[in-house]
């Protein structure tokens, strides 16, 4: 089914690729084809599409042949029937000219409306919760590429340490992330302090760009420093995630744990089994 729908997809944007450039005399550079359409999974609960990718019959062309706006960033192809023939997103054909306004790629958002919602931004790969939507999640394929936006379901929520889907219950919680009273700072996403965003937010254009500390499980985003830091998971000697030429000693103070950050000596790595410095490369461990 999938494969089927991209093959079809393919097509389609061979087709526009010729056309559009010059109905807008635009130059279009090549690129990768983009999703369209809304993928199922093989799970059937889980809806993937790529970033701003809207569904042809989001759009209803009433039959013209005239090029109309989708939303706020893409274009729409309409020929004669109800289901434009494509949907792109202006970025594709000129960045500068990123908004789509009356039907025509522009450099600016509509003035009528003033804000238009980002698109998610990849800060690294793997999996991130929706800013404003718990019920949805994003998968990027790697540092500034596409994000895939995934939705748990009705009534189902985004767990981000679980990286998955669960019933929504009275006891589950909602997290989002807050920009509203924090424009241009950061905000910790709910109680997983691994992640963490950015709200910028400059004459009209509000973005929530989201990241994560690289090792989620143990490390997180401190406010202070504006940087991830090791969270001690108990007292004692613990593996470092980031340097396996390194270890952790955690040690209590007060009703918190301080880590002191131990190095091994050249040629040394840190085993954890012996919770010591041994000597050979880090494969040993
Ligand atoms: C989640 O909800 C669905 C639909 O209400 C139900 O069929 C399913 O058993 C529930 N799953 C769990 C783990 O409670
Ligand atoms: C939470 O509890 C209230 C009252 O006990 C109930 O009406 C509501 O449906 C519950 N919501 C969920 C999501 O379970």
């Amino acid at each position: 089914m999938v494969n089927m729908g991209v093959k079809i997809l393919l097509v389609a944007f061979a087709l526009i690729g010729a056309f559009v450039p010059v109905a807008f005399s635009l130059v279009a550079t090549p690129e990768s084809p983009e999703a369209a359409v809304t993928i199922e999974s093989s799970a059937g609960t889980f809806v993937a599409k790529y970033p701003g990718a809207k569904s042809l019959n989001s759009v209803d062309c009433a039959g013209e042949y005239a090029l109309k706006c989708a939303d706020c960033r893409n274009i729409a192809v309409c020929a004669g029937e109800k289901a434009p023939l494509a949907i792109k997103s202006c970025s594709n054909f000129n960045p500068a000219k990123p908004y789509c306004v009356n039907g025509a790629c522009s450099s600016t958002v509509a003035p009528d409306t003033g804000v238009c919602a980002a698109e998610f931004r990849c800060s690294s790969e793997g999996y991130f919760p929706h800013p404003n939507d718990c019920s949805k999640y994003y998968f990027c394929d790697k540092v500034n590429g596409n994000a895939y936006e995934y939705s748990c379901g009705e009534n189902r929520v985004y767990l981000s340490r679980q990286k998955s889907c669960t019933n929504r219950t009275n006891e589950t919680e909602c997290e989002t992330i807050n920009c509203q009273d924090s424009p241009n700072s950061f905000v910790h996403y709910g109680p997983h302090l691994a992640y963490y965003a950015f709200c910028s937010s400059e004459a009209g254009r509000k973005e929530t760009v989201v990241y994560k500390c690289p090792d989620e499980d143990t490390s997180e985003f401190d406010m202070e420093t504006l940087s991830c830091v090791y969270r001690c998971p108990a007292e004692g000697r613990h593996f470092n995630p980031s340097s396996c030429a390194s270890f952790y000693e955690c040690y209590r103070s007060g009703l918190e744990y301080q880590a002191i950050r131990w190095s091994c000596p050249m040629g040394f790595h840190y085993n954890t089994l012996l919770q010591r410095c041994e000597p050979g490369p880090c494969q040993a461990a």
